[in-house]
């Protein structure tokens, strides 16, 4: 009768990793966060450096040279993909910017960009 339990064991062991990696919120997972809840998100997070409306005006944003979201210009030349990279990892090891990889899912991030910060209007405030 050895075996038969070693083999669950096994199993067990095996199933372990992707039992770990199904936590809710996951890529491909049950629904995220909506444009509204990511607009609350920004409000919330990303305000004190990227300021209310997206141009980099916050308490914190000058001083850090944050990326004016409203510049329809500068943001022509930037990729989603790379931008939603930007969200999830943060900038030179979260000193520069936090990394949101905790909070958001890659699927979240992307929305972020694509519905929150790509929107981003000039005096506009990003609220939910
Ligand atoms: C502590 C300040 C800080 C916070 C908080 C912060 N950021 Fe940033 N973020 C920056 C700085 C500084 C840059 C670099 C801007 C640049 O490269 O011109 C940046 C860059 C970015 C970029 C890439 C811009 C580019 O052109 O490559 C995106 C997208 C971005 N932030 C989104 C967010 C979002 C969304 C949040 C909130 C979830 C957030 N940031 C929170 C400081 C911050």
């Amino acid at each position: 009768m050895r075996t038969p339990l070693i083999f669950l064991a096994a199993v067990l062991w095996a199933l372990a990793p992707l039992s770990a990696q199904a936590s809710p919120g996951a890529p491909g997972q049950a629904p995220g966060k909506d444009a509204k809840a990511l607009r609350a998100f920004f409000a919330a997070e990303c305000v004190r450096c990227h300021g209310a409306d997206g141009s980099a005006l916050g308490p914190d944003g000058k001083r850090l040279k944050g990326q004016d979201f409203t510049n329809p210009k500068e943001m022509a030349e930037k990729q989603d993909a790379k931008l939603a990279n930007t969200v999830l990892k943060g900038i030179f090891f979260g000193k520069v910017m936090p990394s949101f990889k905790g909070k958001l899912t890659e699927a979240e991030a992307l929305a972020m960009v694509t519905e929150v910060v790509r929107k981003a209007e000039k005096g506009k405030a990003i609220q939910p």
